[in-house]
């Protein structure tokens, strides 16, 4: 791993006087940012913790009720999906064309620049860890729905990729949202610090979570979704070589490509991928 580049990133958002103004909300949000748009050969540096100065570092964390109250001062609800805005707060950039009948490998390259190196790290320890390969599936996608929508993105990934994959493979997508809450230490999985940031110090996992939850820990697959939150990495190395090469051949096998491309294909979920084609479109 890398060191830590504080520098750059803190140079990125102003300076460290202007870090030391901004609210936990404004800085949890610019460190998620960071990380998910880290690209390959991208301008931006990684990062592999909080990039906070000494004074914020020494700033408890927020509570539920001091994110709450910081909402009226947001620009965009904070599940809005990333291909939706520009994260550095400028005009929105023109997006590639797809082809006529896109592939999930086009999607990687074309769309999800704000996922995907994130996805490929996560799946890239997956296959070292010796994750089977219908799991280093679901953690090559698990963040990828994120580009549409972030609130609830287990449920909405799930459904996005069920008519493609595995009921396995979806079962681990769903369900890595709710078990990321919950350590698990013999699997080697605790809460992380990052979560204190974004959803507060109090915070207490929603009912349909802490419901979904007690179902899965006593499911037979309990293993997938809980491999995808141990493999799920938020520390980033800037100079790791991740590409979508070593999948290709995973997802030759566990992911089926409908011949007319995907949102052309008339499945439950098509209407998802052409929002990812377009999502210029007005209406
Ligand atoms: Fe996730
Ligand atoms: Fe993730």
């Amino acid at each position: 791993m890398q060191p830590l580049d504080r520098r750059n990133f803190i140079a990125s958002l102003g300076g460290a006087a202007a870090v030391g103004l901004m609210t936990h909300e404004a800085r949890a949000d610019a460190l998620e940012d960071a990380m998910l748009a880290q690209t390959q050969g991208g301008a931006r540096k990684a990062i592999t913790e909080p990039p906070l100065t000494a004074a914020a570092a020494q700033a408890p964390y927020p509570t539920v009720a001091e994110l709450a109250a910081q909402v009226p001062d947001l620009p965009r609800r904070r599940g809005t999906g990333a291909i939706l805005f520009n994260a550095q707060g400028g005009k929105l950039p023109l997006l590639p064309k797809m082809p006529a009948k896109p592939t999930l490998v086009d999607f990687f390259n074309l769309r999800f620049d704000r996922t995907r190196n994130h996805c490929y790290q996560s799946a890239s320890l997956a296959l070292k860890n010796g994750v089977d390969e219908p799991v280093v599936l679901a953690c090559l996608l698990h963040d990828t729905v994120q580009e549409l929508m972030r609130s609830d993105h287990g449920y909405w990934g799930a459904q996005l990729y069920e008519p493609y994959v595995s009921e396995r493979t979806a079962f681990a997508i769903k369900y890595h949202q709710a078990l990321r809450f919950y350590p698990d230490e013999k699997a080697g999985y605790v809460y992380p610090d990052f979560y204190r940031r974004i959803f507060g110090v109090d915070y207490v996992p929603v009912a349909h979570v802490q419901a979904d939850y007690e179902m899965v820990r006593k499911h037979k697959w309990y293993d997938a979704p809980r491999a995808v939150t141990v493999n799920d990495l938020y520390a980033f190395d800037a100079n790791a070589k991740v590409s979508i090469d070593p999948f290709v051949d995973i997802i030759g096998r566990h992911f089926r490509q409908p011949k007319e491309g995907l949102g052309n294909d008339g499945s439950p979920s098509a209407h998802m991928w052409r929002t990812l084609i377009n999502p210029d479109a007005p209406l």
